[in-house]
């Protein structure tokens, strides 16, 4: 099965932060997860480089836009790695093989009779590089989104016929319910739609900075459909010599903030329409991390959490398991260094990284190092018998955090069975014995299993605690808990998540 992920491409008008960190972990996760159910997963991130944002911010600096674009766009290339994101691409949109093929695909949407020449007039938001429509103007003519003030602008300009695309889609709204998830965005989206459409501007006359228009080279194309495009291109050229496009295409999920709705919920569907090619089968939308503040963490208000800050103190899996879990994904969360401290010093090194240590020193002290190979606690097996069912139907909806959620209550089940059972005092019965081997192949087994699921999460974690239980596996038919203690011989274990200054 395809299973063609994707994250925006971010603007490269300024350096990485915890918003981006934020789709990129969770698109992982998915990505990740899909894996150890062999499907066959590309995912794909990468940088927007043309446009306003990236060409004023470039002049500010006293910067020609490929100088700025070359610097940050190097930043976010790096920020993939240190996330441990395992994208199988990077696209630049000033890759030539993107704007070559951004040209081939417009140019079928002017052929097929969607474009004509006007002149637009409307308030502008240079950040968004966006007209704003009434209803989203905030009071004082401000954006909604950066709380800057609007400009006025008039141009003339290349306009897409959106509004020809208003039955279609409707239709595509009716037929394909989960086309916008969660479900309040898709009733946004559609609620956007039903208001009904106006065409939009296609190209930008001003500006050099862009994909140039190929059947009128004074106008570049407006940055948006240069980027929107990046999900299609993509798949042209990521692999030399191949063409992943009918492997991968459509997506099966582009992952959102919910900034960015209207284009990839609208606006894009309309344009692949345009160009005769299947729309993606689920866009989902996410919420914004909010700054101390309760506003929306970003660059333009300052109130940002840096997420190399946050990994320099705790590592990577801690940023990426702090994420997920406090920012139910779907919903706005606020995010700051003391929350970061406490799951951290609560969840992972408490609940999973003492059950860790706890186990493997059990098994060591009372069994010299060995798994005991008898048979596992069925009433604790029963707690883990649906649980690999369960995330992956979860994970196929793309609810990480809720999935999370349902293995953490495993974590927490193999706590209390550790107290239940009292393993320490059944070590100073020799009549228990029978007992205590079943506790210890129950409990390294039920760490084992919910380990690989775990394994999106917090991969290099999991990769040390499994290498020290002898059972690397994490392919998803590992995540079943076995009836028999496996045997092995375990091997000491740091502690997974130490305790910080
Ligand atoms: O919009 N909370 O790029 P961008 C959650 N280039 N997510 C956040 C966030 C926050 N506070 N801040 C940013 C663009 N994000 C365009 C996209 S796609 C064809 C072109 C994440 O650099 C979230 O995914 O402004 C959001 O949609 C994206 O970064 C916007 O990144
Ligand atoms: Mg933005």
């Amino acid at each position: 099965m395809p299973f063609y992920i994707t994250t925006p491409i971010y603007y490269v008008n300024a350096q990485p932060h915890l918003g981006h960190a934020y789709t990129t972990i969770a698109a992982d996760v998915l990505a990740r997860h899909m894996r150890q159910r062999g499907q066959d997963v590309f995912f794909l991130t990468g940088t927007d480089e043309h446009g306003e944002p990236v060409a004023d911010a470039a002049h500010a600096q006293g910067l020609e836009p490929r100088a700025l674009a070359d610097r940050n766009a190097e930043k976010f290339k790096a920020l993939a790695p240190q996330l441990e994101a395992t994208n199988d691409f990077f696209i630049r949109t000033t890759d030539e093989e993107h704007m070559k093929r951004v040209q081939d695909v417009l140019q079928r949407v002017h052929d097929n009779g969607y474009t004509y020449k006007g002149i637009y007039e409307g308030w502008y938001c240079p950040r968004c590089a966006d007209f704003k429509v009434e209803n989203e103007i905030l009071e004082g003519n401000r954006c909604p989104i950066h709380e800057i003030v609007l400009e006025r602008h008039q141009e003339e300009n290349w306009f897409f016929r959106l509004s020809a695309f208003q039955k279609p889609l409707e239709q595509l709204f009716d037929e394909q319910r989960d086309f916008v998830m969660p479900g309040h965005h898709y009733n946004e989206a559609r609620a956007f739609i039903l208001q009904g459409l106006q065409d939009i501007s296609l190209s930008r006359k001003r500006l050099k900075w862009g994909v140039t228009v190929p059947w009128d080279p004074d106008h570049v194309f407006y940055v948006w459909f240069d980027a929107l495009l990046n999900y299609y291109t993509a798949l042209g050229y990521a692999r030399p010599g191949e063409d992943l496009t009918g492997r991968f295409w459509p997506a099966t999920y582009h992952l959102i903030g919910k900034d960015i709705l209207k284009f990839h919920t609208v606006f894009w569907p309309a344009m692949l329409m345009a160009a005769e090619l299947p729309v993606p089968e689920h866009v989902f939308v996410h919420g914004f991390l909010l700054g101390a503040d309760g506003r929306k963490m970003s660059k333009s208000l300052g109130n940002v959490l840096d997420p190399f800050e946050v990994i320099e103190q705790y590592g990577t899996d801690a940023l990426r398991f702090y994420l997920v879990r406090d920012v139910a994904f779907g919903s706005d969360g606020s995010v700051g260094m003391d929350a970061v401290r406490v799951r951290y010093e609560a969840e992972l090194a408490n609940e999973y990284g003492n059950l860790a240590s706890r186990t493997i020193a059990m098994v060591q002290r009372y069994r010299d190092g060995v798994i005991p190979a008898v048979a596992t606690d069925v009433e604790l097996a029963r707690a883990f018998e649906v649980l690999p069912a369960e995330v992956s139907v979860v994970l196929d909806r793309a609810e990480p955090t809720r999935a999370l959620d349902l293995i953490w209550e495993r974590v927490r089940r193999l706590n209390r069975y550790v107290e239940e059972r009292a393993p320490w005092q059944l070590a100073r019965d020799p009549e228990a014995a029978g007992k205590l081997d079943e506790t210890l192949a129950s409990l390294a087994e039920g760490l084992r299993a919910v380990s690989v699921l775990l394994h999106p999460y917090i991969p290099a974690s999991v990769e040390k605690l499994l290498l020290a239980l002898d059972a690397p596996d994490v392919s998803y038919a590992r995540a079943i808990f076995a009836e028999r203690g496996s045997g092995l011989s375990v091997q000491s274990l740091e502690p997974l998540f130490p305790k910080r200054a």
